[in-house]
């Protein structure tokens, strides 16, 4: 049987989360002997976004795409990059327009990887369907030699991903939800075959506010008022997934959480 391995990583926090990134990740590819890597960098950039030099740190310590979510056009300066980089995304299903791309294919190691950023919209901006965006980018003819189908679910409730999940069981190999920055513990094998967690968690500071200063953010909870946040800084860990997939069926194995 033709196994690979796949490395995905929660919402990287500002410069504590790229130096966990840097420390952690290429120990993690070694431990697991893993084959494909996503990160999810939506937050790289001082939290807010992604940078290009954020992005080169990421892709350095191993990325092979870098996922993100609704925070990725917050740096202006990098939507050149965004545009026209294949392997930084931005959710697809945002309305034509929206600067970058959605999802891309790559070949590594004689795989064909298709990688699909999506993004819910229960409590959160009410964009095009991520059901039907699916649909169409999995039937587009470009997406027919992938083989692996990844798909970073960047969503606030754990109803739709996991209903999202059950609607691509069996297409996608892997579901991983992103964006509250806290790992859940439901990862598993669905019944037709695909990985499945809520949660991915986040590279960032342990002890934060989804990886933004304590204070600032108990402030901001308890007057609503819109402090400015800042990241967190201490002690930094790396959260996320790996799966193992026979990529003779695009099925996944094993799926175990990582928090290193
Ligand atoms: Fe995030
Ligand atoms: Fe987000």
């Amino acid at each position: 049987m033709n196994t690979k391995k796949v490395i995905m990583l929660g919402d990287v926090v500002g410069d504590p989360g790229l130096e966990a990134l840097e420390k952690q990740l290429p120990r993690m590819i070694q431990e697991y002997d893993a084959d494909f890597i996503t990160v999810n960098g939506e937050n790289a950039a001082e939290g807010f976004g992604i940078s290009e030099a954020a992005l080169n740190r990421m892709l350095a310590a191993g990325a092979d795409v870098v996922t993100s979510g609704n925070h990725v056009w917050e740096k202006r300066e990098f939507w050149p990059i965004l545009r026209n980089e294949k392997r930084v995304l931005r959710p697809a299903n945002y309305p034509a327009g929206a600067v970058g791309c959605g999802w891309t294919t790559i070949e590594k190691n004689g795989v064909s990887y298709l990688v699909i950023n999506l993004q819910g919209r229960k409590m959160m901006t009410p964009i095009d369907c991520p059901f039907r965006t699916f649909d169409a980018i999995f039937n587009a003819d470009e997406a027919q030699s992938a083989t692996v189908v990844l798909v970073d679910f960047h969503a606030e409730t754990t109803h739709e991903k996991e209903a999202l999940a059950f609607y691509l069981d069996g297409r996608a190999t892997v579901i991983a939800g992103t964006h509250t920055h806290v790992q859940t513990a439901d990862n598993r094998i669905l019944p037709k075959g695909s990985a499945y967690i809520s949660d991915l968690g986040m590279t960032g500071v342990t002890d934060s506010v989804i990886g933004m200063d304590t204070g600032i953010c108990v402030e901001r909870s308890k007057k609503h008022v819109l402090y400015h946040m800042k990241c967190a800084q201490g002690t930094a860990s790396a959260q996320g997934i790996v799966v193992e997939i026979n990529v003779e069926t695009g099925k996944a194995m094993k799926i175990e959480r990582v928090n290193q």
